[in-house]
């Protein structure tokens, strides 16, 4: 058993070296990479599901990519996760939500325990419709300004944003919550997808210091017709990443798959029902796995400046790494590429209480208002420069790094008054580490 076990052992470190799952890249295609070792076959599969999640999906019927709405938000999943990274909000009323959407629903749970849908609108607010479906209005995003002053006097601007809807196409929202969101990134996916439950609920019972919780999130795991734990999402409202595809596809662009195979249209709105569709489903199961693939071999990048010693102490001085967690081990996994991997992506995947400051006020599963997961960290230092802004945090409010940190509440008060509390120098050192990410 103990030499079957230790040859298993070499034969996952040859394979884990055989496909770094890093790339040594700090260019603009940093986020876009493969995992390296692929073969010819695996390149394929991934590039076709590359080029899907870059095309514009057109209105039916018409050749290929059709199937378009009836009611959707943008044309593909790129332009909500341009190159492969994070969108930005609206710099203000006057502009369209390009990258961001809002989530609505009603006081309550479905049949699941997830969000009400609004009777009219449903769980998401579609600004879009193709001809002859009118769009389900529009959000508008304007930002109230505050400043928060640290300990050695440095006065920092904060935004939060407010939502207005206007235009509305099918009466009035009435009594709503809503969640504004920012497209996030989407690379080292698969691996994320690759933690086992089992460890995630470890590290849920785990203590931890500082008033640091952290729970897991159970969702609807709808091709699994069961309730599982969540991973995806800024709630962890989605179990996997086929799922969550498949979820996007249809309530972002609205195009149907075999997970989602009905339209985007709740059943009072005719206009939708009746419009055109691209035939069932407009995802084909191909399509699906190619895209899945492309999803789960997205390489990260590799960790840049080394000698960032000094930050890296503080990032666990300050407790930052009892949320962001450096370590995880992925478990078994239909890619063996993927399976029992050492991995460094900064997150536990679980939600934590951040504070009245961050809440949406809208429940999703067990996670309520204030509860996020914790954001993956690697890669982070790249955003700006691949993606043209920053815009951190669920709805991209934090203009910068530092911004980001002083959001934090909660759970993550102790380690937010630290980081307020600490000099410039010192702050400046742990911001240099949190780039060289
Ligand atoms: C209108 C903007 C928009 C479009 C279009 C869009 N997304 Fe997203 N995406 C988001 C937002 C916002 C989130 C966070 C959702 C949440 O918290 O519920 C997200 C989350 C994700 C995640 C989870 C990332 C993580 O770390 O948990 C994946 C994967 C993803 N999207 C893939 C896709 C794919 C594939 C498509 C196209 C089929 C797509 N998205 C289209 C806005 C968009
Ligand atoms: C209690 C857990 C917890 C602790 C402690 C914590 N964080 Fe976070 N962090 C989170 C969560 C949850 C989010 C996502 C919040 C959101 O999207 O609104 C987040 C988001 C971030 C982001 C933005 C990431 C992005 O992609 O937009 C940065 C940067 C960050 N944290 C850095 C830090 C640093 C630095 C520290 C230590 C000073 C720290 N965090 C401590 C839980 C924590």
């Amino acid at each position: 058993m103990r030499t079957l076990l230790a040859v298993l052992a070499v034969l996952w470190a040859q394979a884990a070296a055989a496909t770094p799952y890093t790339v040594p890249d700090s260019g603009r295609e940093a986020y876009s990479r493969p995992f390296g070792g692929l073969t010819d076959a695996q390149m394929e599969s991934f590039y076709r599901g590359r080029s899907l999640f870059n095309q514009n999906w057109v209105i039916a019927p018409a050749k290929e990519g059709q199937g378009l709405g009836p009611l959707y938000n943008r044309l593909g999943c790129v332009s909500c996760h341009p190159r492969e990274g994070r969108g930005a909000p609206p710099d203000g009323p006057e502009m369209r939500m390009q990258s961001m959407l809002v989530r609505i629903s009603i006081p309550g749970v479905d049949a699941h325990g997830g969000p009400k849908p609004h009777p009219a609108y449903g769980t998401q607010l579609n600004e879009e419709g193709i001809p002859g479906v009118p769009g389900e209005g529009r959000a508008m995003l304007s930002w109230v300004e505050s400043f928060v002053t640290l300990a050695d006097g440095e006065k920092i601007a904060m935004r939060r944003p407010e939502i207005n809807f206007v235009d509305l196409g099918y009466g009035p929202l009435g009594e709503i919550l809503i969640s504004p969101r920012v497209g996030q990134q989407v690379y080292g996916l698969g691996l994320l997808d690759a933690v086992d439950d089992s460890t995630l609920e470890h590290f849920a019972k785990a203590r931890k210091p500082d008033g640091v919780r952290g729970r897991v999130n159970r969702v609807w795991d709808q091709e699994g017709g069961r309730m599982a734990i969540g991973r995806f999402g800024y709630k962890a409202n989605v179990p996997t990443l086929r799922d969550q595809i498949a979820g996007a596809a249809n309530g972002d662009i609205g195009i149907t798959s075999v997970i989602f195979p009905q339209e985007n249209c709740m059943p009072s709105q005719r206009a939708c029902l009746d419009a055109p569709s691209g035939g069932y489903p407009e995802l084909s199961a191909k399509d699906l796995d190619d895209m899945a693939f492309h999803m789960a071999h997205l390489a990260v990048p590799g960790p840049r400046n080394t000698d960032a010693k000094r930050g890296d102490a503080l990032f666990s001085k300050l407790g930052c790494a009892l949320c962001h967690r450096r370590n995880l081990v992925t478990g078994n996994s239909k890619f063996p590429e993927l399976a029992h991997r050492t991995i460094h992506p900064y997150t536990d995947l679980l939600i934590h209480d951040m504070g009245n400051g961050l809440s949406d006020g809208r429940p999703d599963y067990l996670a309520g208002g204030s509860e996020w997961r914790t954001a993956p960290l690697w890669g982070i230092g790249l955003a700006a420069k691949i993606n043209g802004h920053a815009g951190y945090l669920h709805d991209g409010r934090a203009r910068t790094l530092s911004e980001a940190v002083l959001w934090h509440g909660g759970e993550a008060r102790r380690s937010r008054d630290r980081f307020a509390a600490l000099p410039a120098e010192e702050r400046r050192a742990l911001i240099d580490y949190l780039d060289s990410l």
